[in-house]
């Protein structure tokens, strides 16, 4: 249900993270930002955008859920050693609405409409456009995975409505993790529509976004599906044992996120679909873990598929998400970065071990053109050495792909880094790692710009941000033209 607005911001027990999104976002128009230290680097052109939930409150009403908050986008623009900086919530119809009622009037994820029952059974699912991102070459998508995409400005962020990518129909959600052939440059992605049985739809399109193949794979139950791996020839989807108790959530007696059930004894699905005809090649039970994300897949020269998968023993993560949203943890959920081998014709598991030993998210991989398996990967882990109970993600680190080793950038006490991204320099074959830093020291927010081959060597750059830009799920790099 809508939680009335607590007053869990003003207990002193609080993380300091909690303050990031004690109240909502404060949006500001393209702005120049100050270099606080270092330099920027001259041959990093481009922009950054990320994506993530920044206002959980209307009225005297918050939302129950991290996932249900209404998305704001940061686009960073870089260019001949200066950077500019914009923020705006993505105007979906569901937040004008709100804003014009001052209350909230929707269901979400992990939320349920306010009012009696008959109007929570009413209520619409509301379009939170917070997830990700996917820039094209014209226009900025804003991701949320149970609906359409938004279609913004990629220098003003404008708003400009919802995008059907040419092809999409009434109930057909395009998720938030869109994949990039390393070859033909199309965009691969996934919708998951409700029914009885789901079914799990395919969107082929072309790097303009146009779809131009579809297809439709039936499903059993109404399964989680949030992320999937593209390896070349191959579209790998790993079914976690998570079903919707779907009556109770259709009637509103419980949020999507309450009606979502563990049910290990099903297994993991592990379903390999082939790219060129979108029909499915393997289908396969086993042993059953729960993911968000994926990291690196790719065809071996063996003809075997590598996948890593940031693996949680159960479906506990979904409630230490919810309750980000209330400023305090208490709930644990811990996940390592398991390595799958797979045989793709029939989908067994061939080999499966642990690369990063300890709690980690938001893996990002290095890919500048060059062999997928020798690209480093980027993730979000907890600072070393601190205690984090309680806390968000407080590190980034890499791993590297020869060595494995796992190197850790602790960012400091009460500092939070956002998922680190990748930027390929213009002027030579280095990289840059882009965080937006939550300070909670300071109550502010920072872009800091890492050598992607040296994080050791702290940042090269730190940018100053015009407000607080809370925790966000996911960004990508455009470079220029
Ligand atoms: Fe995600």
């Amino acid at each position: 249900m809508v939680l009335p607005i607590s007053s869990p911001r003003t207990t002193t027990s609080l993380k300091a993270w909690a303050r990031a999104i004690a109240s909502p976002a404060q949006e500001f128009s393209n702005t120049a930002l100050p270099v606080l230290a270092g330099q920027i680097p001259s041959g990093l052109r481009g922009s950054l955008y990320r994506n993530g939930p920044a206002r959980f409150e209307r009225g005297q009403q918050r939302v129950n859920h991290w996932f249900d908050g209404d998305g704001a986008i940061l686009a960073v623009h870089f260019g001949d050693s200066k950077a500019t900086g914009v923020y705006r919530y993505v105007r979906s119809a569901g937040f004008e609405a709100e804003a014009e009622a001052d209350a909230l009037l929707y269901r979400g994820y992990g939320t349920l409409a306010p009012g009696p029952i008959w109007k929570r059974w009413q209520a619409q699912l509301k379009n939170a456009a917070n997830t990700s991102v996917l820039a094209l070459p014209d226009r900025l998508l804003a991701l949320w995975e149970g609906g359409f995409p938004h279609q913004l400005r990629l220098d003003t962020l404008e708003t400009l409505g919802l995008d059907d990518l040419g092809q999409l129909t009434g109930d057909e959600p395009y998720s938030a993790h869109p994949k990039r052939h390393h070859r033909t440059g199309d965009i691969f992605n996934f919708g998951i529509v409700a029914g009885a049985d789901a079914t799990l739809n395919l969107y082929r399109s072309n790097p303009q976004g146009h779809i131009h193949q579809k297809a439709s794979i039936p499903l059993n139950g109404i399964p989680l599906i949030h992320d999937f791996v593209l390896a070349d020839r191959y579209l790998v989807f790993c079914v976690p044992p998570v079903r919707l108790n779907a009556l109770p959530a259709v009637l509103g007696f419980q949020s999507f996120s309450e009606a979502l059930l563990w049910q290990p004894k099903r297994g993991s699905q592990i379903v390999v679909v082939d790219a060129d005809s979108l029909e499915v090649v393997a289908w396969e039970q086993v042993d059953p873990w729960f993911q968000w994300h994926f990291g690196k897949g790719y065809l071996d020269i063996d003809g075997t598929v590598v996948l890593d998968v940031v693996a949680y023993a159960d479906f506990s993560t979904n409630q230490q998400l919810r309750e980000v949203v209330d400023g305090q943890i208490h709930t644990p959920a811990a996940a390592q970065l398991r390595r799958l081998r797979l045989q793709p014709t029939t989908g067994q598991i061939l080999d499966d071990r642990v690369v990063v030993d300890q709690h980690c998210e938001f893996p990002q991989v290095a890919w500048s053109g060059e062999d997928v398996a020798l690209a480093p990967t980027y993730l979000s882990l907890h600072a070393p050495g601190r205690d984090a109970t309680g806390e968000l993600l407080s590190a980034i680190g890499c791993l590297d792909p020869v060595s494995e080793q796992l190197t850790i950038v602790d960012a400091g006490v009460n500092c939070y880094p956002s998922e680190p991204v990748y930027a390929a320099d213009t002027e030579s074959d280095q990289g840059w790692i882009l965080t937006v830093v939550y300070d909670g020291n300071h109550h502010n927010s920072e872009v800091w710009i890492y050598r992607a081959e040296a994080l050791a060597d702290g940042p090269v750059c730190r940018l100053g941000l015009p407000q607080v830009i809370p925790h966000s799920f996911h960004g990508t790099w455009q470079s220029a033209a």
